[in-house]
């Protein structure tokens, strides 16, 4: 669906993505910014004039992953006879740009995650064989302001982008080096986006940014010089009115402050539903890592968040592994776990990023202490997800219906608390809030019949 017109495609551009929301949001905003200039998108390489991998360089892992998928990019370039331009963007583009070049001549064009505005200049610049194909600075508001406003979107769940960069500086995180430091899009500029997807039929909004509570927008038009927090921008985007579920992503315990606590109870349309990642339970590895929080206060938060807003359901990322981490540290993640029971978490082996003081510290701890205590941690999650998908048997959930189902006749959708949920129902239900009836969960979905649709077929 797209508000404005646009000319028809007579170009095809692949965009694929790794990581994080925010790439999956970059990607749909070079989208937009690609469609004035004639490229419409396409699901595989094959035959398109344009391939870009919007990176991830969290982990090695990640990195790894592009080089690879540059090899197979390469014969899909020589069956044009080379005339498919490959463009790498995101934050392996950031930190190795140069290297990229270098490692992987098959790539025309490497722009990191502020320059994505300046593609078609870019792809242009490919074309006359002139001037720089690296693009590396850091102008994020710059970015912001020239993106256009208006937004295409696919479905009824949408990114917005709030906030960018980070400058808690981890210790074992790269993300202050790739995205730069931490800067909030004012409120108005938020809002026009926001009006735009609301206008578009989009029902859930998931505000993004790598320390989205960190969120100090202003709001000229609306107050003046005052800054705004993310509770008060959460209120607000709720009285835009079209959106019936809100959600924000992803946060940092220190500045999870008293009004945000409060948005969760005062605000019907944020989910019931918080990624706040802990990432250990040891307060001498929190320390260590630099987060600038204990296990006392996250659980303070945690119980606070609660009280506020009772069925909310908890999710986290865990390091193990991290540089000094003893068997006694890991098991004090293990207790954290079980002390709050996550609904989803996601964990990670401890991955050495060049650059960053962990890589630095003594201590690192062998891969296969890691590989045992990433089972360990993984196991109990597991339990735990599985045990939270159980405990919405017999229950009856709203369900945003988002596309087809894995079997002929079935929908899916989410949950307020983000679980997948299937149900046999009519495609026609797609971007409706029903009600299911959940008699079946497994680690991974819970499924049920569908009660009654709340709202008249579209
Ligand atoms: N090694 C392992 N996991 C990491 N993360 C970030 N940096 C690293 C690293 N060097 C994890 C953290 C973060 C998530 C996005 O990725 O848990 O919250
Ligand atoms: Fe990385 Fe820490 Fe910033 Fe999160 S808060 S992006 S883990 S440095």
């Amino acid at each position: 669906m797209t508000e404005t017109a646009q000319p028809k495609p007579t170009k095809k551009v692949f965009i694929k993505t790794y990581g994080c929301q925010m790439n999956v949001y970059d990607s749909e905003r070079m989208k937009d910014v690609l469609a004035p200039i004639g490229y419409g998108p396409v699901e595989g390489p094959e035959g398109a004039d344009l391939v870009v991998l919007n990176t991830c360089h969290i982990r090695e892992k990640a990195t790894e992953k592009v080089y690879s998928e540059l090899g197979q990019i390469k014969k899909q370039k020589a069956k044009t006879g080379g005339k498919m331009i490959v463009a790498v963007a995101g934050c392996v583009a950031q930190a190795e740009g140069e290297e990229i070049m270098r490692r992987a001549p098959v790539v025309d064009l490497v722009l990191g995650p502020q320059a994505y505005h300046k593609l078609p200049e870019m792809i242009a610049r490919v074309h006359r064989k002139t001037g720089d194909r690296l693009e590396t600075e850091f102008e994020t508001l710059e970015k912001f302001d020239a993106l256009p406003k208006q937004r295409s979107v696919d479905g009824p769940v949408a990114y917005l982008s709030v906030q960018e960069g980070c400058d808690k500086f981890c210790t074992f995180c790269v993300v202050p080096y790739t995205r730069g430091a931490e800067l909030s899009r004012p409120v108005d500029d938020i809002v026009i986006e926001a009006r735009s997807l609301a206008a578009q039929g989009v029902r859930e909004v998931q505000l993004l940014g790598q320390n989205v509570n960190a969120y100090h927008g202003l709001a000229p038009q609306l107050e003046g010089d005052a800054e705004w927090g993310l509770g008060k921008l959460v209120r607000h985007v709720a009285k835009i009115g079209g959106f019936d579920r809100i959600r924000y992503t992803t946060s940092h315990p220190r500045d999870m402050d008293d009004d945000l606590i409060a948005a969760h109870g005062d605000t019907p349309e944020l989910m019931p539903f918080l990624h706040l990642p802990v990432q250990s339970g040891s307060n001498r590895i929190l320390k260590a890592m630099n987060r600038g929080h204990t296990r006392e206060h996250y659980l303070d938060i945690m119980r606070r968040v609660k009280e506020a807003r009772p069925d909310i359901g908890f999710a986290s990322d865990f390091i193990v592994g991290f540089p000094g981490e003893s068997d006694r540290d890991f098991e004090d993640t293990m207790d954290l776990v079980r002390e709050v029971g996550y609904c989803i978490a996601y964990s990670f082996k401890y991955s050495e990023r060049p650059g960053t003081p962990a890589a630095e510290m003594f201590g690192q701890v062998p891969e296969e202490v890691k590989t045992e205590r990433l089972h360990r941690l993984q196991a109990l999650l597991w339990e735990q997800q599985t045990a939270f998908n159980q405990s919405k048997i017999g229950q009856t959930v709203p369900v945003l219906v988002t596309g087809k189902g894995r079997m002929a006749g079935q929908v899916s959708g989410r949950s307020p608390w983000l679980q997948s949920v299937y149900f046999e129902g009519s495609e026609d239900l797609q971007g409706q809030i029903v009600d299911v009836a959940i008699n079946h969960a497994t680690q991974n979905s819970i499924s049920g019949e569908l009660v009654r649709t709340r709202e008249v077929a579209l």
